[in-house]
């Protein structure tokens, strides 16, 4: 398949490289631990309670404070503002004072004036705790009814008549594992006080603005006394969409105690101890189908482990009730939704924002009912499809106006040869005693906006200087996904420049105020647009100027490969720059865009949450070795639609990078708390991300050819975060290897991540 057809000129289309990937690899693009420390500058290293639940009675720091270089310890008597971070659900101490909510808790900083010193004296300081009885997993929590936020139910149709009249029943219970984000760069902040009681704070965060806000907040200032700025994450994943402000605020509280400024960089391990996770969540379901596999009915309960605090829980539950039907019609539905509150880091939002676990369910349950029937579980997939005219109104109230899942499962079936593949496996594990192989095919619909409307707005500002070199600035940050450079293309474009005459500057609130944060996938729809809107304000100013001496109309101006056309002629961009500049015209311009067309009620979750749907599918070959557990995925095609690409080596970037850490989520990354709480799995060594030996021999992947049908940035669509679901394929392929390698036709017990004792365990071969 091709990709989407490419205007003529111009800089969107193109698969241009990252606008930093140079500087990456030479290591020329500065990240916060690389900037240059001014004098003085002192280190702070956190100090962690050791006990999951409990009380903290009293410290002994003589040990810490007769360390030479060490400045002194911040406790929650030095915060000068607000002791708790400024969140609606006000549920997280700054600092901890006298109980301890989870093991890795931060009860205070070591301030030194190198970061070894700091971190041994964290690690001298005495605690004298008393443990308390501590709630370590979300049915733990359920059962004490332990939560962050009220329960959601929602429901449509009659389930429990459905349920009583299906020619079929299953019950069925799954465990989804939490993830370690594990982005290269770990938290960082480094906090410098300016004159007359203002702040500059260098954060690695996705959300600059919340940063400001909770770092005023803590120190007792306004908003406009605190700058924050970010150039670059080195990675974010979800991890520094709010978890980014407590380090920041932590700097910013030893900066201010000891008027220096001080950088907190957290050791790999306490990063690992203190910042929160993917939601893991327990599921159990009941379904009822008839004998095709059409589900008629489904009661679903989701509990999930939220941590010690609120943080970003209730979108991230609401959003995995949003896709617990994936890409299926679920006619008769009750959906319980429970925050349970734990003993624990508190779990924040991963790529994806619950959208995986609650599509991993609805998954499950597919192959499940294929395997009960002894049907293909793509067949039983398909019928299962939501339609294009009925059965294409979500459990949520959506209508689906842009369905493609069939066409586009239809061709990625033949493209990989699904149903060839299908009977070659079946051959193969008919002969082969030791490694037996499975495939699956599973398609991904996810929708995209913030859920909470009133963040899906954005502003950019776009300044064209006289010699003509155009700075953009916008709300969004950049994270690797490449989001800078799309921009920057969005702006070339519009502007008829290529794309280098374009320079993206730091994300800075002093420039952007108010800005959500870059997530939810909508980096580019967001910001893209308000940087476009932007452009065109100063596009259409040169276009008037030029009309006006022309004696045109303005629309008739156009601006192509750097140059401005009118009927009469062609002139550089250059010189109108100038020409304009000396006219006293304007050269630079704000833009602001906010999402048209959504709405839902939060309390019932039903409206339309959703400006559309990202929608993709893959299909993937893996192989189970039986006596050792362990699995490799051999095969991978995949079709993902990013409407119209502005960035096909971006797009296809994102694409491989979400699926590779998918499978990462649902095979090899498994977090293990002890009895205690404690969190034993805190560094790579007892922690298995994909590495490059685990990529598939065979990756495809091709774009689906058709521009987003709605009136979206370039009628492109968001791809950050669609893609890691695309692994969910993984997941029904080991699953569907594990059931032929039984060949009893009995349900798979199998939670994630498969694992290679789960899979064995699976298998029947370890109890
Ligand atoms: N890609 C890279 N390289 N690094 C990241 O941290 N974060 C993901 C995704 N892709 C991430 C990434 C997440 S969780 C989101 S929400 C989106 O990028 C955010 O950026 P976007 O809205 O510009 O796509
Ligand atoms: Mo992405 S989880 O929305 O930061």
């Amino acid at each position: 398949m091709n990709h989407p057809a490419l205007p003529p000129s111009g800089a969107c289309g193109q698969a241009l490289p990252h606008e930093s990937a140079r500087a990456h690899v030479t290591g020329a693009a500065p990240f916060i631990d690389d900037l240059p420390e001014l004098a003085g500058t002192l280190h702070a290293a956190p100090i962690l309670s050791p006990l999951a639940h409990g009380r903290l009675l009293g410290l002994d720091t003589a040990a810490a404070l007769a360390l030479p270089g060490l400045r002194g310890l911040v406790l929650a008597a030095d915060i000068p503002g607000h002791p708790l971070l400024p969140t609606s659900a006000q549920d997280e101490p700054l600092l901890a004072q006298d109980e301890l909510l989870y093991a890795g808790q931060v009860i205070g900083l070591a301030v030194a004036t190198d970061r070894e010193t700091a971190r041994r004296a964290a690690r001298l300081v005495q605690l004298r705790t008393e443990a308390l009885p501590a709630l370590l997993s979300a049915r733990a929590a359920h059962a004490a009814s332990h939560y962050v936020a009220p329960p959601v139910h929602l429901a449509r149709g009659d389930v429990a008549t459905a349920l009583e009249q299906a020619p079929h029943r299953l019950t069925g219970s799954l465990e989804s594992g939490a993830q370690e984000h594990f982005y290269l760069e770990g938290q960082v902040a480094y906090a410098l006080p300016q004159e007359q009681g203002q702040w500059l704070v260098h954060a690695s965060t996705q959300h600059p603005g919340e940063v400001q806000h909770a770092v005023a907040s803590a120190l007792g200032l306004c908003n406009h006394d605190v700058q924050v700025v970010c150039r670059r994450m080195g990675g974010g994943f979800g991890g520094k969409e709010t978890q980014a402000s407590q380090v920041a605020i932590w700097a910013a509280l030893a900066a201010h105690k000891f008027a220096r400024p001080v950088k907190l960089r957290l050791d790999r391990d306490d990063d690992f101890l203190i910042t929160g996770k993917r939601h893991a969540f327990s599921f159990d379901w009941e379904a009822g189908f008839d004998d095709q596999g059409r589900l008629l009915a489904l009661e679903l309960t989701e509990l999930a482990d939220c941590g010690f605090s609120a943080d970003l829980s209730v979108p991230i539950c609401d959003r995995a009730v949003f896709h617990s039907d994936n890409a299926y019609f679920l006619e008769h539905v009750a959906i319980h939704s429970w925050r349970c509150r734990t003993h624990k880091q508190s779990s924040t939002a991963f790529r994806g924002f619950g959208g995986p676990q609650g599509m991993l369910v609805i998954e499950t349950i597919m192959g499940e009912i294929a395997r009960r029937l002894g049907q293909d579980p793509l067949e039983v997939r398909r019928l299962n499809l939501y339609g294009t005219q009925e059965r294409h109104v979500t459990h949520y109230g959506m209508p689906l106006e842009d369905n493609i899942l069939a066409p586009l499962i239809d061709n990625l079936a033949q493209s990989a040869r699904y149903l060839e593949r299908r009977a070659a496996i079946v051959h193969w594990n008919a002969t082969n005693p030791v490694i037996k192989r499975g495939l699956a095919l599973t398609p991904v619909k996810f929708g995209i906006s913030f859920t909470a409307t009133q963040l899906n707005q954005a502003g950019a500002l776009v300044h064209v200087y006289t010699d003509g070199s155009v700075l953009l600035n916008h709300g969004g940050t950049e994270m690797g996904q490449g989001l800078h450079t799309k921009v920057a293309q969005i702006v070339a474009q519009a502007l008829g420049l290529p794309l280098p005459c374009v320079r993206v500057s730091a994300s800075d609130t002093a420039r952007v105020p108010n800005a959500s944060a870059t997530a939810a996938s909508t980096g580019t729809d967001l910001n893209g647009r308000a940087a476009q809107l932007a452009a065109i304000q100063v596009r259409e100013r040169l276009a008037q100027f030029v009309a006006e001496q022309d004696g045109c109309s303005a629309a008739e101006v156009r601006f192509e490969q750097a140059q401005v056309v009118s009927p009469k002629v062609s002139r550089a961009w250059k010189e109108v720059v100038a020409a304009a500049y000396s006219a006293r015209i304007q050269l630079w311009s704000d833009g602001y865009y906010r999402t048209p067309k959504i709405h839902y009620d939060p309390r019932t979750l039903t409206g339309r949450p959703f400006y559309y749907f990202a929608y993709g599918a893959a299909c993937t070959e893996v192989a189970i070795d039986l006596l050792t557990g362990e699995s490799r995925v051999l095969a991978v095609d995949i079709l993902h639609d990013v409407g119209r690409s502005i960035n096909p080596a971006l797009d296809i970037g994102q694409i491989e990078g979400g699926f590779i850490q998918g499978m990462g989520w649902l095979t090899s990354e498994e977090l293990v708390w002890d009895a205690q709480g404690r969190l034993l799995t805190h560094g790579p060594s007892s922690y298995k991300i994909p590495s490059a030996g685990d990529l598939p021999a065979e990756f495809r992947i091709e774009l689906w050819p058709e521009a987003n049908r709605e009136d979206n940035v370039y009628g492109s669509k968001a791809v950050g975060e669609p893609p890691f679901m695309l692994a969910i394929s993984v997941w029904e392929a080991l699953r569907d290897a594990v059931a032929q390698a039984r060949g009893d036709g009995q349900p798979v017990q199998l939670d994630a991540p498969a694992t290679p004792e789960r899979l064995l365990r699976a298998l029947g071969g370890l109890d």
